[in-house]
């Protein structure tokens, strides 16, 4: 039997013949990139999928309870550290010193909410100058540098979508002043998506639709693409692992760091206390008794609104998406081939009907498929969490408008500075930005 045959043979036994409903229609080349794209789908694995569509439908039960949380700062603004921290600090200020610690941010995301037309690290986001927050995270890495030495190396997860657009980017500003053999892009994988009825959703008529593996990917990414080797070649122990979207965090903190190590954790994590009940941060608790992150959407309402005996949130601790990861976990995971979970959602996915015809669907109607990287939490052998002030530290880019839409984005950041300025000056300005670097 011809190879083709073979793969339209597999196709069809596992009830996705449908692929290759115009394949008479293609051309040489459409044949070729259609056939490149089928052949990397791994059919074995559609039950996973399915999996994660009925867990979605039905979640299971879960036996939650809240899980233990340091705290290393006051609870008033400047947020001074203890002297718990104090002591901690010097341990990651000689990680970084030793050059053994990089920055890891993930940027692979669609930015599909914010409606910004490019990857989301180029949105201008800053008040008075426009700042990118690619710039700012490259102006914290080099502030880094100043204070410790060193300029951790950048490791920067982005998707194919996304991915010449992000070097194009960074090559035009000159790697923003880091050096360049500092900075190293890779792209994540891809997952296709099912529809209703179980079927692999098309996007061209030689095309299947895929989407970015989610941040999850990360893991099997930064193996696949040397990532690990060149952090084990550059003697790399800790990484410090950011969202894009986060205008106010550290790139580095040596606090957090020497707790980590104090700790013996394998990953640590920062949490805020949650503004209310349905904000959409990933929840810190334990499952079972073991430390993990419940995504907002697999939190139930009533689970979210549980109050202890003073009245605050049962389950505060929001995920700020900042983590610590120790390089020989990762790669003790890659060697055991561990695969993080599916997580699935419905949404839009524009896709062609029976006839050929393209459809930009108005609601949900095909299943997505994304890996969260907060679930190689349960497979830690130690965990460290640490609560931070939320004004200091989190501050997302996630929507086209409110608090965490641009302009939100810039009053608050504006607010939080001025407070210091008053505080030191004794006069609120009524403009300001401060140069990351
Ligand atoms: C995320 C967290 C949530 C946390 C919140 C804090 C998930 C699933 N949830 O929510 O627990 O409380 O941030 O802000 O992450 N990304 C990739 N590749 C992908 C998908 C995302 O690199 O395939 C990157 C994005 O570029 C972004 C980050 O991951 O930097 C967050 O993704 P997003 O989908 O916006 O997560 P949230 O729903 O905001």
């Amino acid at each position: 039997m011809l190879a083709m045959d073979d793969l339209r043979a597999k196709f069809e036994a596992a009830g996705q013949g449908h692929v290759f409903r115009w394949w008479d229609e293609l051309g040489d080349r459409a044949r070729r990139r259609l056939t490149r794209q089928l052949e990397a789908v791994d059919l074995e694995r559609l039950p996973e999928l399915q999996a994660a569509i009925d867990a979605l439908q039905s979640p299971a039960a879960r036996n939650l309870s809240p899980a233990p949380t340091f705290g290393l700062a006051d609870e008033d603004f400047p947020y001074l550290l203890n002297d718990a921290a104090r002591a901690l600090a010097p341990r990651g200020e000689k990680l970084l010193r030793e050059g053994r610690v990089a920055v890891l941010l993930v940027a692979g995301g669609q930015g599909t909410r914010l409606g910004f037309d490019g990857p989301k690290g180029c949105f201008p986001v800053m008040p008075l100058s426009g700042m990118t927050l690619f710039e700012v995270f490259a102006r914290k890495l080099r502030r880094a540098g100043r204070d410790f030495g060193r300029v951790p190396p950048l490791y920067v997860m982005v998707g194919n979508h996304n991915e010449a657009a992000t070097r194009n980017f960074w090559e035009d500003h000159d790697w923003f002043g880091l050096q360049p053999e500092d900075v190293q892009f890779f792209a994540q994988g891809e997952m296709p998506a099912l529809d209703a009825h179980g079927k692999l959703v098309m996007a061209q008529k030689d095309e299947l639709f895929t989407g970015p593996d989610g941040h999850g990917g990360v893991l099997r990414a930064l193996h696949v693409k040397g990532m690990l080797a060149d952090m084990r070649n550059r003697g790399i122990r800790t990484i410090s692992y950011l969202q894009v979207d986060n205008l106010q965090t550290p790139v580095v903190d040596p606090a957090f760091i020497g707790l980590h190590l104090d700790e013996g954790a394998e990953v640590s994590l920062k949490v805020v206390r949650k503004h209310e009940p349905g904000e959409r941060v990933g929840i810190y608790c334990l499952d079972d008794g073991v430390p993990g992150i419940v995504e907002y959407s697999e939190f139930s309402e009533q689970q979210a609104s549980e109050r202890d005996g003073q009245g605050r949130l049962k389950y505060w601790q929001g995920s700020i998406a900042v983590h610590l990861f120790e390089v020989d976990f990762l790669n003790r995971l890659i060697d055991r081939g561990t695969d993080l979970p599916l997580h699935a959602a419905h949404k839009k996915v524009p896709h062609l009907n029976e006839q050929g015809e393209p459809v930009e669907p108005t609601q949900p109607n095909a299943f997505k498929f994304e890996r969260f990287v907060f679930d190689t939490i349960p497979m830690a052998g130690n965990v460290m969490c640490l609560e931070v002030p939320r004004d200091e530290q989190f501050l997302p880019v996630k929507n086209a408008d409110g608090p965490y839409g641009p302009e939100g984005v810039k009053q608050s950041y504006q607010d939080y500075f001025a407070k210091a300025v008053e505080i030191a000056l004794g006069k609120k300005p009524t403009a300001i930005e401060v140069d990351p670097w």
